[in-house]
């Protein structure tokens, strides 16, 4: 399993942060983020992560803004994408047993480094706990909108 990770701007130092927490417990991760405070724009980004995360299975994502909304609204829009945007371990852990979400969205001037390393710890150990949950997320699988 790898974690492919991408942030803009807004998001670099924390970004930097969440990577280095993570290689250090032995994960396989793939920065496609800026590396620079130049201005970039998330939804380019929150595309490159998507089609990482979606080409091989298991693999979780990260993506970082400033809010973590903007880029999550991006991922969001990829088929095959199921992106949360998660504050704290709880919403985190719910988006993986109940959502079965690929990608975690975070916010880099919304939560700080220690919240951000339990979010994303949380939400990478935590499994999908299929049955109704599988029919529901089926469902938006067939057809986001619901038609
Ligand atoms: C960039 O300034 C900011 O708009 C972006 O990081 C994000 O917060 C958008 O949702």
């Amino acid at each position: 399993m790898k974690i492919i990770i991408g942030n803009d701007h807004a998001g670099v130092e924390f970004k930097n942060t969440i990577m280095k927490h993570l290689e250090e417990q032995g994960h396989e991760v793939v920065n496609v983020g800026t590396d620079t405070l130049d201005s970039v724009d998330y939804p380019d980004i929150a595309k490159s992560v998507a089609e990482k995360v979606l080409a091989e299975e298991g693999n979780l994502g990260i993506i970082i803004c400033g809010t973590g909304i903007g880029i999550s609204i991006a991922a969001n829009k990829v088929e095959g994408i199921r992106a949360a945007l998660c504050h704290n371990e709880f919403t985190a852990r719910m988006a993986r047993l109940h959502n079965n979400a690929n990608i975690v969205a975070l916010g880099a001037r919304v939560i700080g480094d220690e919240l951000g390393k339990a979010i994303v710890d949380t939400f990478i150990t935590t499994e999908f706990e299929g049955g109704r949950h599988a029919r529901r997320v089926g469902k938006i699988e067939d057809c986001g909108c619901g038609c």
